[in-house]
């Protein structure tokens, strides 16, 4: 398959690697093509690190890397067979870009959003293509996380789903099927969780390191909520609440007051070197 990935992002770069890891051929398309070069670097260095480790020979790693091609625009996208949109969790970004598309795209393309948390109904009406429009959510770090939720909208018809399913075995990966309801089925379990452990660690209840370890060894959670909230991204999970409290209109699922803070702050966590743990030396310190 022909697969186009809008954003080079971290879930962009992850979808991009595991499509031509499938042996798909893949255009990764940015802003501009500064960004999407850094984005195919970026899995440049993922594969080294595979190589390291013995999981992958140098050749097929180079072959992988052949199978990507980062653009600076989506001119390329009219010999998609499918195209996934792995930008900024922004309502209108999403709106404009699924706007952007219309007529571009072949009349078979499916077209699919790796929203975190917004309506897929509502993304599909700003396409040409609600029909063959689905979420396709994927976990990060997407090379390692074997699950994708696949989340049909109002309109989206059956044979979206199964060629959607299709496309996710290719990958290896599992797919479970959700609603389309704020935020799916995991984001909706996970994000209030770890949006609460930023409420405990505001309200004083323990510190970083104790809430962290709290969770890892008292929950069997491979990462603590603080550390996992930093690799999420603090600014994608407050955006996640966000759609969750103003489409639900349920309070209960407002963000915490101190990860609203952090965001203004621009501590946004792993992605640029402080969140509730400092990135900047060899290992992360805790901030507070
Ligand atoms: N990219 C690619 N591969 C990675 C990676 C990354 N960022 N980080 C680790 N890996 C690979 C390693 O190469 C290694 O592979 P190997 O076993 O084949 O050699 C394997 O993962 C294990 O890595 P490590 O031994 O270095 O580290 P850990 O055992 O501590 O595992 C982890 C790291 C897999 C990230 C683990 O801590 C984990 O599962 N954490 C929870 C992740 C999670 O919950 N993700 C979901 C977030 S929510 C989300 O994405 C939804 C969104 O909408 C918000």
């Amino acid at each position: 398959m022909i697969i186009g990935i809008i954003g080079a992002g971290m879930m962009g770069q992850g979808i991009a690697q595991v499509s031509a890891a499938a042996g798909h051929r893949v255009m990764l398309s940015e802003i501009s093509q500064e960004r999407a070069d850094a984005g195919k670097a970026a899995i440049g260095k993922q594969l080294d690190r595979q190589v390291a480790r013995g999981n992958l020979t140098a050749d097929e790693a180079q072959a992988l890397l052949a199978r990507i091609a980062p653009a600076g625009d989506m001119d390329g996208f009219g010999t998609a067979d499918m195209v996934i949109e792995a930008a900024t969790e922004n309502v209108g970004l999403k709106q404009k870009i699924f706007s952007g598309l219309a007529g571009k795209l072949s009349p078979d393309c499916l077209l699919a959003s790796n929203t975190s948390s917004i309506s897929i109904t509502m993304l599909g009406a700003s396409t040409d293509r609600p029909d063959r429009f689905l979420g396709l959510h994927f976990f990060n770090p997407v090379p390692v996380m074997k699950l994708v939720e696949i989340i049909p909208g109002l309109a989206t018809s059956d044979a979206s789903r199964t060629a959607a399913r299709a496309y996710i075995e290719t990958l290896g990966k599992i797919a479970i099927l959700s609603e389309d309801s704020p935020s799916f089925i995991v984001n909706r379990i996970l994000c209030p969780m770890l949006n609460e452990a930023i409420f405990a660690l505001g309200e004083g209840v323990g510190s970083v390191e104790d809430i962290d370890t709290g969770m890892r060894l008292g929950a069997n959670h491979p990462m603590g909520p603080l550390t996992l909230a930093d690799f999420v991204g603090l600014d994608t999970l407050h955006a996640i609440m966000l759609v969750m409290q103003e489409s639900t209109g349920d309070p209960k699922y407002r963000p915490a007051p101190l990860l609203t803070k952090y965001v203004e702050a621009g501590w946004y966590g792993r992605k640029n070197g402080r969140g509730f743990y400092d990135y900047s030396g060899e290992k992360p310190v805790p901030t507070r």
